[in-house]
């Protein structure tokens, strides 16, 4: 009767372990002067902003393809004129890049999420968002699904965004270059909040965002070559793997919900700022 009773105790305690990770083993801090901080042995990652600086961190991997989600909890309060960058982004002239940026508002109004895919330096994709929820009261999960046929975003499970290897009709796709994950928090009060009218009210610092329960199923890329050995338990061949994954019919119900009722811009389909005709990819649904 005791064993049982100290064992039933242990249990939670070792799926909670098992479940936290350790941020430390994944992430560096990159820039900010102590204003990014590991915390509770590696449960809690945490960015600053203020006047003098913002912060960063950066994954130590790099990966080719991956299923990566990470928990944030945003800039609460007045967040207006600072942005919390959270993205995938190669190296070099011709790089590639997942992006999702929360440019945060006055209390009570609207977090914009921003996004955007660069293949090869283009990006001009930029698809925005606001969210069904607030995303300062808690922590919510943001992940990028990228393998080698498509990019699909998603907000707590639920796709806002899909981006198609539309390599056939002459458009580049991101798939030969390693990539890192990248966060930083910082003021863009220049554009970032009603296109810059508002301002960061720096009474209000430090501006903080949150970061916890990361998971990456990835293809780690080290010296010149990709290993998906973490993902062995989802196997590269058949309909479980997320090197293969696709929108299922309940994923593009979600998606097209989320796109009218949630979606403040398309680059496809602003024809102004397009005037010679909406980039390719955009003509394939
Ligand atoms: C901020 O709130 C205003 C007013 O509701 C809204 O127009 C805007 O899209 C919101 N978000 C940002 C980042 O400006």
């Amino acid at each position: 009767m005791a064993s049982t009773v100290s064992y039933m105790l242990l249990l939670p305690l070792l799926v909670m372990v098992a479940f936290a990770g350790d941020l430390n083993k994944d992430f560096d801090i990159t820039w900010g002067d102590g204003r990014s901080k590991i915390l509770n042995h590696g449960e809690l990652l945490t960015l600053s902003l203020d006047k003098a600086s913002g912060s960063g961190f950066q994954s130590k991997n790099e990966y080719l393809f991956g299923k990566i989600d990470m928990q944030l909890k945003l800039v609460p309060g007045n967040s207006a004129g600072t942005v919390t960058a959270y993205y995938l982004s190669s190296k070099g002239s011709t790089w590639d890049e997942i992006d999702y940026e929360f440019l945060g508002n006055l209390s009570g109004d609207p977090y914009i999420l921003h996004t955007n895919v660069f293949s090869q330096g283009k990006g001009d994709r930029e698809q925005q968002f606001y969210l069904w929820f607030d995303p300062t009261a808690d922590f919510h999960t943001y992940s990028i699904m990228w393998n080698p046929q498509r990019i699909i975003f998603s907000v707590d499970g639920t796709p806002i965004r899909e981006f198609k290897n539309s390599e056939a009709i002459g458009v580049p796709f991101p798939k030969n270059q390693p990539m890192r994950i990248y966060s930083s928090l910082w003021n863009a009060d220049d554009w970032a909040t009603r296109g810059g009218l508002v301002k960061t009210d720096w009474t209000q610092a430090p501006f903080t965002a949150s970061y916890r329960n990361f998971n990456a199923e990835a293809c780690i890329w080290s010296s010149g070559a990709s290993s998906c050995a973490k993902t062995s338990s989802t196997p590269t061949s058949g309909s479980g793997s997320w090197l293969s994954q696709e929108l299922d019919a309940t994923g593009h119900q979600r998606l097209k919900w989320v796109q009218k009722n949630y979606m403040i811009y398309n680059y496809c389909t602003d024809t102004k700022r397009f005037p010679q005709g909406l980039p390719p990819e955009c003509n394939i649904s």
